[in-house]
């Protein structure tokens, strides 16, 4: 068993939360999502932190809290990331160091599909699928430091979780 932490990452919609807390559940890692640490610590929700304190605040807390789960060498993690966290080169690059990084991809229609009811990620407020096209194109490239991708639109989670653990049983990455 090596100290490596699994990472997944993609951008929002793709399941990561789902994915990893399932994942985490097969080869028995501590499970943490990202997104709800940092509402945890700051004790705000989301949409509170970027109204109230703006996407920079977010940001540095994001980045703050990935560096320290990443230290912890006391446990196995699985870390379902949020989708911006790759916009820090210095994010990607300690995730490639202490992990193994899977990033899960959808289709844009798909993405619009599963988020365009969703209040809350303040960054798809309004025209959801203007904003993820936006995005996605802003980010072209920001994912591809993954060692595995997986494209989601048409597996389940117990599909998908097959890839990863069977890429993971090669690499002997746990
Ligand atoms: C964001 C993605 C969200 C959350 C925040 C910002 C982004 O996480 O961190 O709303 O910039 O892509 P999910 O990818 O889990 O939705």
């Amino acid at each position: 068993m090596t100290t490596r932490h699994i990472l997944l990452i993609g951008f929002m919609g793709t399941g990561k939360s789902t994915v990893g807390e399932q994942l985490a559940r097969n080869l028995n890692y501590a499970f943490v999502d990202l997104d709800a640490e940092i509402v945890k610590q700051v004790g705000r929700t989301i949409p509170d932190i970027f109204a109230q304190d703006g996407e920079v605040f977010f940001r540095e807390q994001e980045s703050r809290i990935l560096a320290r789960l990443l230290r912890d060498r006391t446990r196995l993690l699985v870390i379902a990331t949020g989708g911006g966290v790759v916009l820090d080169e210095a994010n990607r690059k300690l995730m490639r160091e202490h992990g193994a990084v899977i990033q899960l991809t959808a289709a844009e229609e798909t993405i619009v599909q599963r988020v365009s009811q969703d209040r809350n990620r303040p960054l798809l407020q309004g025209d959801a699928a203007s904003r993820v096209r936006k995005l996605m194109l802003e980010r072209q490239g920001l994912y591809d430091f993954a060692h595995l991708i997986v494209p989601t639109d048409h597996l389940t989670v117990e599909q998908i979780n097959e890839r990863i653990e069977a890429h993971l049983v090669n690499e002997k990455a746990y």
